[in-house]
């Protein structure tokens, strides 16, 4: 019960690593606020984690919406006094596309979604949290945000614009004891994962060769770096890559 008292927001958490991350932190004592656009899907995630003795709560939000923002964040402090942890979890990629075939809705609907909502969410509640004696953040993010791959630019960019402000986050706000980290996954099977797959041929073998180890992880591998990052660690600022040796084999 490493996580019992603490309250945990994440984003995107109706499924993929989201899930995987509310139904982790569930099984450690936390209380989960499960959130994403759907509020049908967060409401069957927070009724699993009830029925196995957890604690979970869920309200939807877009996060490309700052008016659906501070929705949110009414709802939640009209719910719990306090958020310990909160993860930017929820992130979009609109398909594989050149640069040049990127479009203009594409960018701003990348952009608002993996970037401008962790940032506009992280900087509302990161008074607050400093209000409760602190807390930490965590920002998903990708290795594609170290490796730039072509046809998918736009996504690495917002990843790695987001391990940017991660930095900046901790500093500006070391001084409320909040520590702030990323976490940058390879590939793990989930929606985003599955429909690359699907609509790409040779997509799955590729991502296999290119780690060490030489598979797809399962969402649940993502976990323990996460709980090590939401732990009481000696560690701000900074990203943790989880991708099976991705960077290494390159
Ligand atoms: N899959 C991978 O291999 C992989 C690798 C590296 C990093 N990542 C990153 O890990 C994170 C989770 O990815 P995943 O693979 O678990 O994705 P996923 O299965 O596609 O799930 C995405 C989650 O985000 C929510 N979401 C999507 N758009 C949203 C919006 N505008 N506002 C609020 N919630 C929204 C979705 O729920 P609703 O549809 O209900 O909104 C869902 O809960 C993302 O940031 C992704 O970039 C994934």
């Amino acid at each position: 019960m490493r996580f019992k008292d603490k309250v945990v927001l994440i984003t995107g958490a109706s499924r993929g690593l989201g899930k995987a991350m509310a139904e982790g932190f569930a099984e450690e004592g936390a209380k989960i606020i499960v959130s994403s656009r759907k509020l049908d899907a967060c409401e069957a995630v927070a009724a699993s984690i009830k029925s196995r003795g957890g604690d979970a709560i869920a309200i939807d939000a877009h996060l490309g919406s700052t008016e659906k923002i501070d929705i949110l964040l009414t709802k939640v402090y009209s719910q719990v006094s306090k958020v310990d942890i909160l993860i930017n979890n929820a992130g979009i990629n609109l398909g594989m596309a050149s640069l040049s075939d990127t479009t203009v809705a594409m960018f701003d609907k990348m952009i608002s979604v993996n970037l401008r909502g962790p940032w506009y969410l992280s900087s509302r509640i990161a008074p607050k949290m400093g209000d409760s004696g602190g807390g930490c953040i965590i920002n998903i993010l990708s290795i594609a945000a170290m490796i730039s791959p072509p046809n998918m630019g736009l996504y690495a960019a917002t990843k790695a614009a987001l391990a940017s402000l991660t930095e900046v986050m901790a500093q500006e706000w070391s001084s409320l004891n909040i520590r702030v980290n990323a976490l940058a996954p390879g590939s793990y099977r989930s929606e985003m994962t599955n429909s690359a797959i699907e609509s790409i041929e040779g997509y799955e073998q590729s991502l296999i060769d290119a780690a060490l180890i030489p598979r797809i992880a399962d969402s649940k591998e993502i976990l323990n770096p996460v709980f090590y990052l939401a732990t009481e660690a000696y560690t701000t600022g900074t990203t943790l890559v989880a991708d099976g040796g991705v960077l290494a084999k390159r």
